[in-house]
């Protein structure tokens, strides 16, 4: 109780001097998140996620890499026979992601690792995905660098996140809401998810914006250079 207290002040401050949160600072956030962290989801899951999730991991295929898997929520979308590595920040949320994993009969690995330093060799993997983690993560661009270096050259990265929306009226609701969600689960609302990719050297292929542009579904493919 008071290691969590203390974590959320640290995060409050933080965002007083204008930083963004530290991976220690996501860590204490998502341990303390965890128990509730489904719950919370379960009405915009129902209302529209559930089905975007499903749309962008019908293109997974091969060794899939998930980096910020969390509690495990895109596990039912995947094929049964890609064998799935999952990586998060957060102990107690991979402990979710694993007894979800046992509920559907899937055998999943997954490691604390931070997804900007990935402990895998180069082009390892046929899909690297993420969802909701972009917004979260301290550096977005070394996320999505390190997802490409792990990905094969003929692979996908495959993304749903949000970030500003395609209305001015709508992104100003962000800006107003961004320092409750950063001083709650260290989110981001005004990341500009569009541009990340293409800036992180990707090749983005296909991209889809819903709820006003707010979210966005995008795959993408690795910049290797040749050899
Ligand atoms: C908002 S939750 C999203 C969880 C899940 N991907 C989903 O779609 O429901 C963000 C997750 O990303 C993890 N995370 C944030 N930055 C990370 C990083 N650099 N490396 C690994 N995990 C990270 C957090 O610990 C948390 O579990």
């Amino acid at each position: 109780m008071g290691e969590g207290f203390e974590g959320r002040r640290a995060l409050e401050t933080a965002r007083r001097l204008g930083a963004v949160a530290s991976g220690d600072e996501i860590r204490a956030v998502y341990e303390r998140e965890a128990p509730a962290y489904d719950r919370g989801q379960w009405i915009p899951e129902r209302l529209l996620l559930g089905r975007l999730r499903r749309r962008l991991l019908t293109r997974a295929s091969g060794r899939v890499l998930e980096v910020g898997i969390g509690t495990g929520v895109n596990l039912p979308f995947y094929a049964p026979r890609c064998p799935i590595v999952g990586v998060d920040l957060s102990r107690p949320m991979l402990e979710r992601a694993l007894a979800r994993a046992y509920r559907l009969g899937r055998q999943v690995v997954v490691e604390v690792v931070d997804g900007e330093a990935l402990a895998f060799p180069d082009r390892s993997f046929d899909t690297v995905v993420s969802t909701l983690t972009l917004c979260t993560t301290p550096d977005p661009l070394r996320l999505l660098r390190e997802m490409g270096r792990v990905c094969r050259p003929t692979g996908r990265v495959l993304l749903m996140e949000h970030g500003l929306g395609t209305r001015p009226l709508v992104n100003w609701l962000l800006h107003r809401l961004e320092p409750g969600q950063l001083a709650k689960y260290a989110c981001h609302l005004t990341r500009d998810v569009a541009v990340l990719p293409p800036q992180a050297g990707l090749r983005v292929l296909n991209q889809e914006r819903w709820l006003f542009g707010v979210l966005a579904l995008i795959e993408a493919a690795p910049n290797h250079l040749p050899g």
